[in-house]
């Protein structure tokens, strides 16, 4: 018995450096939408950049649609160690002390996907990215999924339609202080729990993006959806900072390309996706779409108004100012 154990020991001591040189460090990227949306797109694609780049020195395992990991966990999952890279939107990231990333969510503040895109490749996406580093994070580029949609099982079209409305959102202060003064009552739900709270009136409405309302089928529980573009939606990718750092430097040059590729090729699908996607809830005849006319819009607008400068407690000062500044918005 003594024999055996010690041979077997000598065994794995011979084995080892062997097989760990062959050893592939593996990367799981953990997310909560669906394969078939821009975010799910762009991961399997650094997926395959990253494995093709390092010639399988790495390894991406893709968890999509919250299999692995719903939104709340996933961040504590990134810090352990249990998940070496994420897409949260900028949302989701006050619980681990970043509230700034929410002044992306003031509605109204980006004129178009071309004021969006100034914004995250200037420095104001720059300078949002680096806060993450004191929390252990390393911030490695935004994705873009376009702007929101609001639905319920009556038309939203103007502030007072959304009286008492009972509204998820993904976690926001901002958000929460939008839809308060349409008159609507937030509330901060999971992603992956969102069809079934509709489907049940656990809550009446929600927002989102075409691509987000397709692959979960909201469109199916909400008999009316506004085409309104209060607000958009983007994600920061991320990875564990001592991960991260403790890469090889020829793996992270490698990886660093795949994820900037994989990053042109996300944003560059995203408006498709999402103008495709709202081209099918359209087909699908289950529910009723609506635009805004511009008084609608500016009915809006002069609602959720005030918000510019309370968001500032909730965010920060500094940030609402420069996002305001850069959208030409005097408040
Ligand atoms: C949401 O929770 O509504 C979104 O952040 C989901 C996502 O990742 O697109």
């Amino acid at each position: 018995m003594k024999r055996r154990t010690a041979l077997s020991t000598m065994g794995l001591a011979l084995a080892a450096p062997h097989a760990l040189a062959q050893q592939p460090v593996v990367i799981k990227f953990s997310h909560v939408v669906t394969n078939d949306t821009p975010k799910g797109k762009g991961a399997l694609k650094f997926q395959e950049l990253a494995e093709k780049y390092t010639g399988g020195r790495v390894k991406v395992e893709v968890y999509p649609n919250s299999t692995l990991y719903k939104d709340k966990e996933e961040l504590d999952a990134l810090n352990s160690g249990s998940v070496q890279m994420l897409a949260p939107s900028t949302a989701k990231f006050r619980p681990i002390g970043v509230p700034e990333f929410e002044a992306m969510d003031l509605p109204f503040i980006f004129n178009g996907e071309e004021g969006y895109y100034k914004t995250v490749d200037g420095p104001i996406g720059a300078g949002l990215l680096k806060r993450l580093e004191a929390k252990g994070i390393t911030g490695l580029a935004y994705w873009d999924n376009g702007f929101h949609m609001v639905s319920a099982n009556r038309p939203l079209l103007l502030p007072a339609d959304f009286q008492g409305l009972k509204v998820r959102i993904s976690g926001s202060k901002v958000a929460d202080l939008y839809f308060r003064k349409l008159g609507a009552l937030p509330q901060i739900m999971a992603f992956s729990e969102v069809y079934h709270a509709l489907q049940t009136g656990v809550v009446d409405g929600c927002e989102n993006t075409p691509s987000n309302y397709w692959t979960q089928k909201f469109y199916e529980v909400q008999k009316h959806i506004t085409v309104s573009s209060h607000a958009h939606l983007q994600y920061a990718v991320v990875t564990n900072a001592k991960f991260w750092n403790g890469l090889p430097a020829d793996l992270r040059g490698q990886l660093t390309k795949a994820m900037n590729e994989a990053t042109q090729y996300t944003n560059s699908i995203a408006k498709s996706e999402n103008v495709e996607a709202l081209e099918k809830i359209k087909a699908s005849g289950k529910t009723t779409l609506h635009y805004l006319t511009p008084q609608q819009r500016a009915a809006w607008v002069t609602a959720v108004k005030p918000v510019y400068h309370e968001a500032e407690a909730r965010v920060g000062k500094q940030i609402v100012d420069d996002l305001l500044k850069s959208a030409g918005i005097v408040a």
